[in-house]
């Protein structure tokens, strides 16, 4: 059996800053955070936690913690500035630095490709409304397959295609903050369908021995009734919601399933006839591994509906609820519809820390959160469901997109002003459970 991996995750956009003199070209969130009142304090990334310079340090982080994998993001068009054509060597060299100091300490490098920040030049032609996408995409993946291909073996192509399709391009809340109907996002869907697939096959010839999935997020049903009934009614949920952009299947049918559900074919009958050739490119798709991120739990009665929760149920800064339930049971309905292994790709609970006046961060609820989801991943694996990592998110505080730096995710306290790096309560008690998992 392959090693479990237990790692942190991060994304480019979100911690590796950008000062303007590294040849980053724009991405969509650039132009995002530059729109008054978009982000909470018209926040921006331009420094986040700077681990484009500071990134020795962070390895040196998760070397102390013990980890044994680190999932990151590439940025699109730190590579590509265009997002397509010329390449910036400095950003080539950053990734080549930064995974050559992860082998080193041994630690696993596990690479999105696409963490949300589309390059803002392909955004002017459409990003994924553009029926180019899928070309420009494979352009991108192509590069990465055959330069970083010899020492990464675990890829992410997209995370969290919800976000990247539903939030940006129909409801419009996150960059570049398009609200298309519902046929149109299909398309942008269609799209990403498309390039998802280009890239497995390009990572598969290029990329010697690798593995490739997608990260999901799902709205995390569960049954409260454990009878049939109320087991199908959950899974229908999960699966299968009204609004297409919702819909988990139609996301994840075409990657893991070679094909779109019926459904949509009969509700969008155009779509099903332009798209007939094309969609023959989705048949025999070997997408090798499933991505959950999963951050709570939305408990459902066995007629569907939501059950109602108690006030004062424990909640994150962030409003969400702490629910281990949510990852029990996705990674339960997602390894039986797709069967294949599966990595929780994201985990955490975001919280509103501070140093104590003893220097330290006492994170009691972050602590009590992993517990609790430690536990029910190896609730998981003691019944055999095929579950091959955990990561936590996220390694250290960092650009939390629309709330700016309002909220913490990390395991690491980082201050702002001096951008120093104060490991939390929780980062040693993770570090002594992976101690103990030795
Ligand atoms: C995203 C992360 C984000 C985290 C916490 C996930 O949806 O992939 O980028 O920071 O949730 O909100």
């Amino acid at each position: 059996m392959e090693k479990f991996l237990y790692g942190v995750s991060t994304a480019a956009f979100q911690i590796e800053g950008d000062d303007g003199t590294q040849g980053r070209g724009k991405s969509v969130w650039d132009s995002f955070c530059d729109r008054k009142d978009t982000i909470e304090n018209n926040a921006n990334a331009k420094v986040t936690v700077d681990h484009y310079n500071r990134y020795q340090e962070d390895i040196q982080l998760m070397a102390e913690l013990g980890v044994n994998s680190y999932r990151f993001s590439t940025s699109w068009s730190r590579l590509f500035p265009q997002g397509i054509g010329r390449l910036n060597d400095k950003g080539v060299d950053f990734y080549d630095r930064l995974i050559d100091g992860l082998l080193e300490k041994g630690i696993t490098p596990f690479l999105t490709l696409y963490h949300w920040d589309l390059p803002q030049s392909l955004s002017d032609r459409g990003g994924f409304q553009n029926p180019d996408f899928p070309k420009w995409f494979a352009e991108y993946s192509h590069f990465i397959a055959t330069h970083y291909g010899d020492r990464v073996k675990h890829y992410c192509t997209f995370n969290e295609p919800i976000n990247a399709i539903r939030s940006s391009y129909y409801a419009g809340v996150f960059a570049p903050g398009h609200r298309l109907n519902e046929e149109q996002a299909l398309w942008c869907m269609h799209h990403m369908h498309l390039a998802h697939a280009a890239t497995v096959e390009i990572l598969h010839k290029e990329a010697k021995g690798s593995i490739a999935g997608v990260a999901m997020s799902t709205f995390e049903e569960y049954p409260t009734v454990l009878t049939p009934q109320g087991i199908e009614v959950a899974r229908k949920q999960f699966f299968e919601k009204e609004d297409l952009t919702e819909a988990i299947d139609v996301y994840m049918d075409p990657m893991y399933l070679g094909k779109y559900p019926q459904r949509i074919l009969d509700k969008f009958k155009d779509f099903a006839e332009q798209t007939e050739i094309n969609r023959k490119k989705l048949e025999g798709i070997q997408t090798d591994c499933l991505g959950f991120n999963t951050y709570s739990g939305c408990p459902l009665l066995e007629s569907g509906e939501p059950a109602s929760r108690i006030e004062g149920v424990p909640t994150s800064t962030l409003g969400s609820i702490i629910d281990p339930n949510g990852l029990y049971w996705g990674t339960k309905f997602l390894t039986e519809r797709y069967a294949k292994p599966l990595f929780v790709m994201e985990n955490g609970i975001g919280c509103a820390d501070w140093v104590a006046v003893d220097g330290k961060v006492h994170d009691a609820g972050r602590v009590d959160f992993l517990q609790q989801n430690l536990k029910t991943v190896e609730q998981l694996r003691e019944e055999n469901i095929d579950i091959q990592g955990y990561f936590v998110w996220s390694l250290m505080d960092n650009f939390e997109w629309l709330r700016g730096y309002s909220c913490r995710f990390g395991l690491v306290y980082v201050d702002y002003e001096t951008l120093k790096r104060t490991p939390k309560d929780s980062y040693y008690y993770f570090q002594k459970y992976l101690k103990n998992k030795k």
